[in-house]
């Protein structure tokens, strides 16, 4: 079994698809009153962000109580880090105080890839740059078979900010591994034909309008202002206009299609509040499947199962 889970490349699909089981098992904890397994007691999982978030921090840090590991959280702002310390020498003080698993976010691509060579536990990556996020795939795809029962066959656009999205990139990376289609859709400036080269049958599309009666779930990204150093379009009203999902567009997809958003949501630009809470958007369950998820993932790093 896998220690380390620092890109959805990592994974085959005899693994992604163990980890959506397992997820499957996690859920019914959810529903009992006293939400708690045994599994982990005595192990500690630290979270070390090193980049804002809310939902995937928090989201480790229920899966993770839910399992009964003492959880660490550590962020970078109000540490040593802010006095200038390395990833390095921090790395080294986690490891000192025994910690069985890290789970890294970090703004630069690639930093996971360090510091499993300064631990001796598992490490987890939450999130990398530009680069992958993962277990957000695995959520993905474990929320896509929970509302269509199954992955392989299903044509999924993932629609936006392609070019800064650690999301879309995992994403593309197992959901090929599982045997779904995936177009990659957005204006040329955010979706370069580079991508092209991500997978064997990836496709690159700039109009979604002609990708959506296509789609059995349609995936919208953020569009990552932080990220970017350079005007990729006109305006946020010309963005909206052309690749945001208005109550017009679903119109276009298919009775069965799911609309789905890792968060958070600028509603009113890649996305209109009425389509963000409708019946057919995922975006809750999404962030209730993501602790499931990442509960399967310490079970299995961790070595719940060999
Ligand atoms: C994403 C991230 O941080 O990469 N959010 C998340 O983890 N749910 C996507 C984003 O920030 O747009």
């Amino acid at each position: 079994m896998i220690k380390h889970l620092l890109s959805a490349a990592d994974l085959d699909a005899p693994t992604a698809t163990l980890i959506h089981d397992i997820a499957a098992e996690m859920a019914t904890v959810a529903g009992r009153e006293v939400k708690k397994l045994p599994t982990l007691r005595g192990r500690t999982v630290v979270n070390l962000f090193y980049e804002d978030s809310t939902r995937t921090r928090t989201s480790f840090e229920v899966a993770a109580k839910r399992l009964s590991a003492d959880v660490v959280n550590f962020s970078a702002k109000g540490s040593s880090v802010e006095k200038g310390e390395s990833l390095k020498d921090t790395a080294w003080t986690l490891q000192a105080m025994g910690a069985d698993a890290v789970v890294i976010r970090h703004p630069a691509s690639g930093a996971p890839n360090r510091l499993v060579n300064w631990v001796h536990g598992s490490v987890l990556n939450a999130g990398d740059g530009t680069h992958e996020h993962p277990t957000q795939a695995l959520l993905d795809t474990y929320t896509m078979r929970s509302r269509l029962g199954t992955v392989a066959g299903l044509n999924v656009a993932i629609v936006g900010d392609v070019l800064h999205s650690r999301v879309a990139r995992s994403n593309a990376l197992l959901l090929h591994t599982l045997g779904a289609k995936v177009t990659l859709v957005g204006p040329p400036t955010l979706v370069p034909p580079v991508f092209e080269t991500l997978t064997p049958d990836v496709r690159v599309g700039y109009d979604i309008d002609a990708v959506l009666p296509e789609a059995d779930v349609v995936m919208m990204l953020r569009v990552q202002k932080e990220r970017m150093n350079a005007a990729f379009f006109p305006s946020w009203h010309e963005y909206s206009r052309r690749y945001g999902l208005d109550a017009a567009r679903v119109r276009r997809l298919p009775d069965h299609a799911i609309v789905m958003h890792p968060g958070p949501m600028n509603r009113g630009v890649e996305i209109a509040p009425d389509v963000a809470d409708s019946p057919r958007s995922t975006i809750v369950e999404q962030v209730a499947n993501g602790v499931s998820v990442r509960m399967a993932c310490l079970y299995l790093l961790l070595g719940g199962r060999s």
